[in-house]
Protein backbone atom coordinates (compact mmCIF):
# COMPACT_ATOMS: atom_id res chain seq x y z
CA UNK A 1 0.00 0.00 0.00
CA UNK A 2 1.26 3.10 -1.07
CA UNK A 3 2.15 5.77 2.02
CA UNK A 4 3.07 9.39 1.67
CA UNK A 5 4.57 11.29 4.65
CA UNK A 6 4.25 15.21 3.27
CA UNK A 7 2.25 15.22 0.89
CA UNK A 8 -1.72 15.21 0.50
CA UNK A 9 -3.03 18.02 2.66
CA UNK A 10 -3.03 21.10 0.95
CA UNK A 11 -3.39 20.80 -2.81
CA UNK A 12 -3.54 24.66 -4.24
CA UNK A 13 -5.95 25.81 -1.14
CA UNK A 14 -7.45 22.69 -1.04
CA UNK A 15 -7.23 20.92 2.68
CA UNK A 16 -7.68 17.28 2.86
CA UNK A 17 -7.29 17.08 6.51
CA UNK A 18 -10.32 19.72 6.48
CA UNK A 19 -11.68 17.69 3.93
CA UNK A 20 -11.80 14.18 5.91
CA UNK A 21 -12.92 16.66 9.36
CA UNK A 22 -16.00 18.39 7.40
CA UNK A 23 -17.61 14.38 6.43
CA UNK A 24 -16.19 13.17 9.79
CA UNK A 25 -18.64 16.27 11.57
CA UNK A 26 -21.13 15.01 9.41
CA UNK A 27 -21.25 18.19 7.00
CA UNK A 28 -22.51 17.91 3.41
CA UNK A 29 -19.40 18.16 0.87
CA UNK A 30 -19.20 20.73 -2.42
CA UNK A 31 -19.25 19.06 -5.55
CA UNK A 32 -15.84 20.53 -6.14
CA UNK A 33 -14.27 19.36 -3.26
CA UNK A 34 -15.32 16.05 -3.83
CA UNK A 35 -13.95 16.46 -6.97
CA UNK A 36 -10.23 17.71 -6.33
CA UNK A 37 -10.75 15.11 -3.95
CA UNK A 38 -10.70 12.00 -6.72
CA UNK A 39 -8.13 13.72 -8.90
CA UNK A 40 -5.46 13.98 -6.02
CA UNK A 41 -6.29 10.53 -4.97
CA UNK A 42 -5.81 9.35 -8.43
CA UNK A 43 -2.81 11.47 -9.05
CA UNK A 44 -0.89 10.20 -5.94
CA UNK A 45 -1.45 13.36 -4.28
CA UNK A 46 -3.72 12.11 -1.70
CA UNK A 47 -2.76 9.21 0.28
CA UNK A 48 -4.27 6.03 0.63
CA UNK A 49 -4.58 6.48 4.37
CA UNK A 50 -6.10 9.74 4.06
CA UNK A 51 -8.82 8.17 1.34
CA UNK A 52 -9.22 5.31 3.80
CA UNK A 53 -9.95 8.27 6.66
CA UNK A 54 -12.46 9.81 4.29
CA UNK A 55 -14.36 6.54 3.34
CA UNK A 56 -14.65 5.25 6.94
CA UNK A 57 -15.73 9.17 7.76
CA UNK A 58 -18.28 8.00 4.84
CA UNK A 59 -18.99 4.94 5.99
CA UNK A 60 -20.45 6.93 9.66
CA UNK A 61 -21.92 9.96 8.31
CA UNK A 62 -23.53 8.72 4.85
CA UNK A 63 -23.70 10.77 1.68
CA UNK A 64 -26.42 13.11 0.18
CA UNK A 65 -27.43 11.98 -3.35
CA UNK A 66 -26.05 14.80 -4.81
CA UNK A 67 -22.49 13.87 -2.86
CA UNK A 68 -22.93 10.77 -3.92
CA UNK A 69 -23.53 12.05 -7.48
CA UNK A 70 -20.48 14.29 -7.49
CA UNK A 71 -18.34 11.02 -6.28
CA UNK A 72 -19.89 9.07 -9.04
CA UNK A 73 -19.01 11.38 -11.46
CA UNK A 74 -15.35 12.56 -10.47
CA UNK A 75 -14.67 8.47 -10.39
CA UNK A 76 -16.32 8.40 -13.97
CA UNK A 77 -13.91 10.87 -14.74
CA UNK A 78 -10.79 9.31 -13.08
CA UNK A 79 -10.17 7.41 -16.77
CA UNK A 80 -11.68 6.63 -19.90
CA UNK A 81 -15.32 6.98 -20.73
CA UNK A 82 -16.57 5.75 -23.78
CA UNK A 83 -18.50 7.53 -26.36
CA UNK A 84 -21.19 5.15 -28.03
CA UNK A 85 -23.19 8.45 -28.78
CA UNK A 86 -22.41 7.04 -32.76
CA UNK A 87 -24.74 3.76 -31.98
CA UNK A 88 -28.31 4.65 -32.44
CA UNK A 89 -30.82 4.21 -30.23
CA UNK A 90 -30.75 3.86 -26.44
CA UNK A 91 -28.14 2.17 -25.00
CA UNK A 92 -29.32 0.18 -22.34
CA UNK A 93 -27.68 -2.55 -19.71
CA UNK A 94 -28.44 -4.27 -16.51
CA UNK A 95 -26.56 -4.36 -13.50
CA UNK A 96 -27.01 -7.64 -10.78
CA UNK A 97 -25.84 -6.94 -7.07
CA UNK A 98 -24.61 -10.30 -7.39
CA UNK A 99 -25.98 -13.66 -6.28
CA UNK A 100 -25.60 -17.56 -6.25
CA UNK A 101 -26.88 -19.44 -9.28
CA UNK A 102 -27.64 -15.60 -11.05
CA UNK A 103 -26.67 -16.45 -14.52
CA UNK A 104 -29.59 -14.30 -15.72
CA UNK A 105 -27.24 -11.88 -17.74
CA UNK A 106 -26.44 -14.54 -20.47
CA UNK A 107 -29.81 -14.69 -21.38
CA UNK A 108 -31.09 -11.02 -20.87
CA UNK A 109 -28.30 -9.37 -23.25
CA UNK A 110 -29.28 -11.46 -26.11
CA UNK A 111 -32.88 -11.25 -25.54
CA UNK A 112 -33.20 -7.68 -25.23
CA UNK A 113 -30.70 -7.21 -28.39
CA UNK A 114 -32.68 -9.24 -30.22
CA UNK A 115 -35.52 -6.98 -29.53
CA UNK A 116 -33.62 -3.97 -30.98
CA UNK A 117 -31.61 -2.37 -27.92
CA UNK A 118 -28.38 -2.28 -27.97
CA UNK A 119 -26.44 -3.02 -25.13
CA UNK A 120 -23.27 -2.82 -23.81
CA UNK A 121 -22.45 -4.64 -20.59
CA UNK A 122 -19.45 -4.58 -19.10
CA UNK A 123 -19.51 -7.50 -16.47
CA UNK A 124 -17.46 -8.23 -13.23
CA UNK A 125 -15.96 -11.65 -11.72
CA UNK A 126 -16.90 -13.36 -8.83
CA UNK A 127 -15.70 -12.95 -5.49
CA UNK A 128 -16.58 -14.86 -2.36
CA UNK A 129 -19.60 -16.32 -2.70
CA UNK A 130 -21.22 -14.78 -5.44
CA UNK A 131 -20.47 -15.78 -9.20
CA UNK A 132 -19.38 -13.68 -12.07
CA UNK A 133 -20.52 -12.91 -15.35
CA UNK A 134 -17.16 -13.16 -16.85
CA UNK A 135 -16.09 -16.28 -15.28
CA UNK A 136 -19.49 -18.15 -16.52
CA UNK A 137 -18.70 -16.41 -20.26
CA UNK A 138 -15.47 -18.01 -20.38
CA UNK A 139 -16.61 -21.71 -19.67
CA UNK A 140 -17.57 -20.97 -23.40
CA UNK A 141 -14.50 -22.67 -25.43
CA UNK A 142 -12.34 -19.99 -27.23
CA UNK A 143 -14.66 -16.77 -25.45
CA UNK A 144 -12.62 -13.97 -25.18
CA UNK A 145 -14.00 -10.87 -22.79
CA UNK A 146 -10.99 -8.30 -22.96
CA UNK A 147 -12.00 -6.65 -26.11
CA UNK A 148 -10.17 -2.92 -26.94
CA UNK A 149 -12.56 -0.05 -26.73
CA UNK A 150 -12.97 -0.21 -30.51
CA UNK A 151 -13.97 -3.67 -31.24
CA UNK A 152 -15.77 -3.33 -27.81
CA UNK A 153 -17.80 -0.11 -29.44
CA UNK A 154 -17.53 -2.02 -33.19
CA UNK A 155 -19.55 -4.76 -31.81
CA UNK A 156 -22.21 -3.16 -30.50
CA UNK A 157 -22.87 -1.07 -33.57
CA UNK A 158 -22.80 -4.45 -36.42
CA UNK A 159 -24.58 -7.12 -33.86
CA UNK A 160 -26.52 -4.68 -31.17
CA UNK A 161 -24.29 -6.37 -27.96
CA UNK A 162 -20.77 -6.86 -27.08
CA UNK A 163 -20.14 -8.77 -23.25
CA UNK A 164 -16.66 -7.87 -22.15
CA UNK A 165 -14.99 -7.22 -18.90
CA UNK A 166 -13.58 -4.10 -17.17
CA UNK A 167 -10.47 -2.76 -18.87
CA UNK A 168 -7.93 -1.03 -16.45
CA UNK A 169 -8.66 2.47 -18.20
CA UNK A 170 -12.23 2.62 -17.28
CA UNK A 171 -12.64 4.19 -13.52
CA UNK A 172 -9.21 3.49 -11.79
CA UNK A 173 -10.13 5.63 -9.17
CA UNK A 174 -12.65 2.51 -8.28
CA UNK A 175 -10.10 -0.26 -8.83
CA UNK A 176 -8.14 1.39 -6.08
CA UNK A 177 -10.90 3.00 -3.39
CA UNK A 178 -12.61 -0.69 -3.50
CA UNK A 179 -8.72 -2.32 -2.51
CA UNK A 180 -8.51 0.25 0.28
CA UNK A 181 -12.95 -0.15 1.11
CA UNK A 182 -11.60 -4.39 1.39
CA UNK A 183 -9.20 -3.72 3.99
CA UNK A 184 -10.50 -1.11 5.95
CA UNK A 185 -14.31 -2.48 6.72
CA UNK A 186 -15.83 0.40 4.78
CA UNK A 187 -16.98 -1.89 1.86
CA UNK A 188 -20.77 -2.03 3.11
CA UNK A 189 -21.16 1.56 2.70
CA UNK A 190 -24.33 2.39 0.54
CA UNK A 191 -23.40 5.46 -1.03
CA UNK A 192 -19.66 3.72 -1.76
CA UNK A 193 -21.18 1.08 -3.43
CA UNK A 194 -23.34 3.32 -5.36
CA UNK A 195 -20.73 5.66 -6.34
CA UNK A 196 -18.54 2.36 -7.34
CA UNK A 197 -21.26 0.75 -8.98
CA UNK A 198 -22.30 3.82 -11.16
CA UNK A 199 -19.09 5.66 -12.20
CA UNK A 200 -18.21 1.95 -13.99
CA UNK A 201 -21.83 1.51 -16.09
CA UNK A 202 -21.77 5.33 -16.74
CA UNK A 203 -17.73 5.35 -17.67
CA UNK A 204 -19.06 2.28 -20.04
CA UNK A 205 -21.31 4.60 -22.14
CA UNK A 206 -24.74 3.79 -21.09
CA UNK A 207 -27.89 5.92 -21.61
CA UNK A 208 -30.42 3.63 -18.96
CA UNK A 209 -29.93 1.14 -16.51
CA UNK A 210 -31.81 -1.70 -14.85
CA UNK A 211 -30.23 -2.97 -11.67
CA UNK A 212 -31.08 -6.35 -10.13
CA UNK A 213 -30.57 -5.27 -6.38
CA UNK A 214 -30.51 -8.65 -4.83
CA UNK A 215 -31.73 -9.22 -1.13
CA UNK A 216 -30.86 -12.38 1.10
CA UNK A 217 -28.48 -15.07 2.47
CA UNK A 218 -27.22 -15.06 -0.47
CA UNK A 219 -26.70 -11.40 -1.53
CA UNK A 220 -24.89 -8.30 -0.28
CA UNK A 221 -27.80 -6.78 1.32
CA UNK A 222 -29.43 -9.28 3.70
CA UNK A 223 -32.38 -7.34 4.47
CA UNK A 224 -35.32 -5.64 2.73
CA UNK A 225 -35.16 -2.19 4.43
CA UNK A 226 -30.85 -1.83 3.20
CA UNK A 227 -31.96 -3.31 0.06
CA UNK A 228 -34.38 -0.56 -0.39
CA UNK A 229 -31.85 1.97 0.54
CA UNK A 230 -29.37 0.90 -1.85
CA UNK A 231 -31.88 0.95 -4.70
CA UNK A 232 -33.48 3.87 -3.79
CA UNK A 233 -29.97 5.94 -3.92
CA UNK A 234 -29.11 3.86 -6.85
CA UNK A 235 -31.86 5.24 -8.84
CA UNK A 236 -31.83 8.80 -7.29
CA UNK A 237 -28.09 9.35 -8.29
CA UNK A 238 -28.41 7.53 -11.92
CA UNK A 239 -30.88 9.90 -12.25
CA UNK A 240 -29.37 13.24 -10.92
CA UNK A 241 -26.44 12.47 -13.39
CA UNK A 242 -28.79 12.07 -16.57
CA UNK A 243 -29.70 8.70 -16.78
CA UNK A 244 -33.02 6.61 -16.92
CA UNK A 245 -32.83 4.30 -14.42
CA UNK A 246 -34.74 1.76 -12.26
CA UNK A 247 -34.73 -1.35 -9.89
CA UNK A 248 -36.18 -4.51 -9.20
CA UNK A 249 -35.86 -5.81 -5.68
CA UNK A 250 -35.49 -9.54 -5.97
CA UNK A 251 -35.20 -12.71 -3.48
CA UNK A 252 -32.46 -13.89 -3.09
CA UNK A 253 -32.25 -16.11 -0.13
CA UNK A 254 -32.32 -19.52 -2.34
CA UNK A 255 -30.12 -19.77 -5.71
CA UNK A 256 -31.76 -18.81 -8.64
CA UNK A 257 -32.15 -21.57 -10.99
CA UNK A 258 -30.58 -25.14 -10.85
CA UNK A 259 -27.60 -24.47 -11.40
CA UNK A 260 -24.74 -23.22 -9.87
CA UNK A 261 -20.75 -23.18 -10.77
CA UNK A 262 -19.76 -21.37 -14.58
CA UNK A 263 -19.98 -23.91 -17.24
CA UNK A 264 -23.37 -25.26 -15.70
CA UNK A 265 -24.75 -21.91 -15.12
CA UNK A 266 -24.23 -20.82 -18.54
CA UNK A 267 -25.74 -23.89 -19.94
CA UNK A 268 -28.45 -23.34 -17.61
CA UNK A 269 -29.25 -20.10 -19.50
CA UNK A 270 -28.61 -20.82 -22.84
CA UNK A 271 -31.50 -23.13 -22.00
CA UNK A 272 -33.51 -20.22 -21.52
CA UNK A 273 -32.38 -19.34 -24.58
CA UNK A 274 -33.99 -22.08 -26.40
CA UNK A 275 -37.24 -21.59 -24.64
CA UNK A 276 -36.74 -23.69 -21.82
CA UNK A 277 -34.87 -23.59 -18.23
CA UNK A 278 -36.04 -23.08 -14.89
CA UNK A 279 -39.25 -21.36 -14.46
CA UNK A 280 -37.50 -18.45 -11.95
CA UNK A 281 -35.01 -17.76 -14.34
CA UNK A 282 -36.74 -17.55 -17.21
CA UNK A 283 -39.32 -15.61 -15.30
CA UNK A 284 -36.80 -12.69 -13.77
CA UNK A 285 -35.18 -12.90 -17.36
CA UNK A 286 -38.69 -11.62 -19.03
CA UNK A 287 -39.09 -9.00 -15.84
CA UNK A 288 -35.87 -7.51 -16.40
CA UNK A 289 -35.98 -7.70 -20.35
CA UNK A 290 -39.84 -5.94 -19.93
CA UNK A 291 -37.55 -2.94 -18.00
CA UNK A 292 -34.97 -2.75 -20.26
CA UNK A 293 -37.31 -2.67 -23.32
CA UNK A 294 -39.46 0.24 -21.85
CA UNK A 295 -36.39 2.17 -20.91
CA UNK A 296 -35.07 1.32 -24.59
CA UNK A 297 -38.42 3.27 -25.72
CA UNK A 298 -38.62 0.12 -28.11
CA UNK A 299 -42.09 -0.27 -27.03
CA UNK A 300 -44.45 1.77 -24.69
CA UNK A 301 -46.12 -0.66 -22.48
CA UNK A 302 -45.21 -3.94 -19.97
CA UNK A 303 -47.43 -6.29 -22.09
CA UNK A 304 -46.00 -5.22 -25.30
CA UNK A 305 -42.57 -5.42 -24.16
CA UNK A 306 -43.24 -9.05 -22.79
CA UNK A 307 -44.77 -9.98 -25.59
CA UNK A 308 -41.89 -9.08 -27.95
CA UNK A 309 -39.45 -10.66 -25.23
CA UNK A 310 -41.02 -14.22 -25.42
CA UNK A 311 -41.76 -13.75 -29.16
CA UNK A 312 -37.76 -13.65 -29.68
CA UNK A 313 -37.35 -16.85 -27.66
CA UNK A 314 -40.03 -18.92 -29.55
CA UNK A 315 -38.83 -17.38 -32.51
CA UNK A 316 -35.49 -18.68 -31.93
CA UNK A 317 -34.24 -15.20 -32.24
CA UNK A 318 -32.23 -14.77 -29.15
CA UNK A 319 -30.69 -17.91 -29.38
CA UNK A 320 -29.40 -16.74 -32.70
CA UNK A 321 -28.35 -13.66 -31.50
CA UNK A 322 -26.18 -15.12 -28.85
CA UNK A 323 -24.48 -17.34 -31.55
CA UNK A 324 -23.27 -13.76 -33.24
CA UNK A 325 -21.92 -12.15 -29.87
CA UNK A 326 -20.14 -15.77 -29.34
CA UNK A 327 -18.82 -15.86 -33.14
CA UNK A 328 -18.02 -12.43 -32.84
CA UNK A 329 -15.88 -12.56 -29.58
CA UNK A 330 -14.22 -15.77 -31.06
CA UNK A 331 -15.90 -18.40 -29.09
CA UNK A 332 -17.56 -21.84 -30.59
CA UNK A 333 -21.30 -20.53 -31.07
CA UNK A 334 -22.24 -24.66 -30.98
CA UNK A 335 -22.43 -24.66 -27.71
CA UNK A 336 -25.36 -22.60 -27.60
CA UNK A 337 -27.52 -25.76 -29.01
CA UNK A 338 -24.83 -28.59 -28.18
CA UNK A 339 -24.19 -28.06 -24.42
CA UNK A 340 -22.02 -30.92 -24.40
CA UNK A 341 -19.52 -28.72 -26.20
CA UNK A 342 -18.83 -27.21 -22.53
CA UNK A 343 -16.64 -28.16 -20.11
CA UNK A 344 -17.71 -30.90 -17.90
CA UNK A 345 -16.21 -32.46 -14.61
CA UNK A 346 -14.67 -35.65 -14.85
CA UNK A 347 -17.34 -36.85 -11.48
CA UNK A 348 -20.75 -36.57 -10.40
CA UNK A 349 -21.79 -37.00 -6.77
CA UNK A 350 -25.21 -37.35 -5.46
CA UNK A 351 -26.10 -35.73 -2.02
CA UNK A 352 -29.03 -37.25 -0.68
CA UNK A 353 -31.97 -36.14 1.63
CA UNK A 354 -31.31 -38.02 5.71
CA UNK A 355 -35.06 -36.63 6.33
CA UNK A 356 -38.58 -36.80 4.74
CA UNK A 357 -40.86 -33.58 4.69
CA UNK A 358 -40.69 -30.50 2.83
CA UNK A 359 -38.10 -28.06 1.66
CA UNK A 360 -38.58 -25.08 3.74
CA UNK A 361 -35.66 -23.37 3.49
CA UNK A 362 -32.15 -23.42 0.72
CA UNK A 363 -29.07 -21.19 1.89
CA UNK A 364 -27.82 -19.57 -1.13
CA UNK A 365 -25.11 -18.77 0.68
CA UNK A 366 -24.29 -21.79 1.95
CA UNK A 367 -24.26 -23.54 -1.08
CA UNK A 368 -22.35 -20.32 -2.84
CA UNK A 369 -19.83 -21.50 -0.61
CA UNK A 370 -19.79 -24.73 -1.54
CA UNK A 371 -19.21 -23.89 -4.86
CA UNK A 372 -16.38 -22.01 -3.90
CA UNK A 373 -15.12 -24.77 -2.25
CA UNK A 374 -15.73 -27.33 -5.56
CA UNK A 375 -13.14 -24.70 -7.54
CA UNK A 376 -16.24 -22.73 -9.29
CA UNK A 377 -15.33 -19.24 -7.24
CA UNK A 378 -12.54 -17.52 -5.49
CA UNK A 379 -11.52 -15.98 -2.35
CA UNK A 380 -8.72 -14.30 -3.91
CA UNK A 381 -9.17 -11.93 -6.69
CA UNK A 382 -6.04 -13.61 -8.61
CA UNK A 383 -7.40 -17.41 -7.97
CA UNK A 384 -8.15 -19.67 -10.59
CA UNK A 385 -11.08 -20.88 -11.24
CA UNK A 386 -12.80 -24.24 -12.56
CA UNK A 387 -15.70 -23.96 -15.36
CA UNK A 388 -16.48 -27.32 -15.25
CA UNK A 389 -17.08 -28.05 -11.36
CA UNK A 390 -20.21 -26.91 -9.10
CA UNK A 391 -23.59 -28.09 -7.72
CA UNK A 392 -27.10 -29.15 -9.75
CA UNK A 393 -29.67 -28.51 -7.34
CA UNK A 394 -32.79 -31.37 -7.82
CA UNK A 395 -34.82 -29.82 -5.11
CA UNK A 396 -36.55 -26.44 -4.35
CA UNK A 397 -37.96 -25.05 -1.39
CA UNK A 398 -42.17 -26.07 -1.11
CA UNK A 399 -40.51 -29.42 -2.68
CA UNK A 400 -41.66 -33.06 -0.92
CA UNK A 401 -38.54 -35.08 -0.03
CA UNK A 402 -38.10 -38.90 1.08
CA UNK A 403 -35.08 -40.23 2.94
CA UNK A 404 -32.73 -41.00 0.21
CA UNK A 405 -34.77 -38.54 -2.36
CA UNK A 406 -32.00 -36.35 -4.16
CA UNK A 407 -31.53 -33.32 -3.45
CA UNK A 408 -28.47 -32.26 -5.64
CA UNK A 409 -25.42 -33.22 -7.91
CA UNK A 410 -22.07 -32.39 -7.09
CA UNK A 411 -20.04 -31.90 -10.60
CA UNK A 412 -15.98 -32.19 -9.07
CA UNK A 413 -12.78 -32.71 -10.27
CA UNK A 414 -11.58 -34.38 -7.50
CA UNK A 415 -13.49 -36.68 -5.20
CA UNK A 416 -11.16 -36.88 -2.33
CA UNK A 417 -12.55 -33.35 -1.16
CA UNK A 418 -15.72 -33.63 -1.80
CA UNK A 419 -17.60 -35.59 1.21
CA UNK A 420 -17.42 -32.09 3.72
CA UNK A 421 -18.85 -30.43 0.52
CA UNK A 422 -21.60 -33.07 0.58
CA UNK A 423 -22.33 -32.70 3.88
CA UNK A 424 -22.68 -28.73 4.10
CA UNK A 425 -25.29 -29.09 1.19
CA UNK A 426 -27.08 -31.76 2.98
CA UNK A 427 -27.31 -29.09 5.46
CA UNK A 428 -27.69 -26.27 3.35
CA UNK A 429 -31.51 -27.61 3.00
CA UNK A 430 -33.86 -27.39 5.70
CA UNK A 431 -36.78 -30.03 5.73
CA UNK A 432 -39.55 -29.19 7.92
CA UNK A 433 -43.24 -30.23 7.99
CA UNK A 434 -44.80 -27.60 6.48
CA UNK A 435 -45.05 -26.96 2.72
CA UNK A 436 -44.29 -22.90 2.43
CA UNK A 437 -45.95 -20.99 -0.23
CA UNK A 438 -44.22 -20.30 -2.90
CA UNK A 439 -41.78 -16.98 -3.12
CA UNK A 440 -41.85 -15.09 -5.69
CA UNK A 441 -38.67 -13.74 -6.88
CA UNK A 442 -39.82 -10.54 -7.90
CA UNK A 443 -40.27 -7.90 -4.28
CA UNK A 444 -40.26 -4.68 -5.46
CA UNK A 445 -39.34 -1.99 -8.60
CA UNK A 446 -38.06 0.86 -7.71
CA UNK A 447 -38.43 4.02 -10.38
CA UNK A 448 -38.08 7.23 -10.46
N1 LIG B 1 -20.12 -3.90 -6.60
C1 LIG B 1 -19.34 -2.87 -7.03
O1 LIG B 1 -19.06 -2.75 -8.23
N2 LIG B 1 -18.88 -2.02 -6.11
C2 LIG B 1 -19.17 -2.11 -4.80
O2 LIG B 1 -18.73 -1.28 -4.03
C3 LIG B 1 -19.98 -3.17 -4.38
C4 LIG B 1 -20.45 -4.06 -5.30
Amino acid sequence: MQVKSTLGDSIAGFSTTELIAKKRDGEELPPAEIGRLVEGFVSGEITDYQMSAFAMAVYFQGMTPSETTALTLAMRDSGEVVDLSGIQGIKVDKHSTGGVGDKISICLAPLVAACGVPLPMISGRGLGHTGGTLDKLEAIPGFHVALSTDAYVRQIHQIGCALIGQTADIVPADKRLYALRDVTATVESIPLIVSSILSKKLAAGVDALVLDVKVGRGAFMKTLEDARRLARLLVQVGTLAGKNISAVLTDMDAPLGNAVGNALETREAFEVLLGRGPEDVRELTLVLGVEMLLLGNVESSEARARKRLEQALVRGRAATKMEEIIKAQHGDPRVVREHDRLPAAPHLIEVTSTQSGYVTRLDAFEVGQCSVALGAGRNQIDDEVDPAVGIELKKHVGDRVEVGTSLAVLHVRDCTHAAKTLNRIQTAYTIGTHRNASQTRVLEYVRE
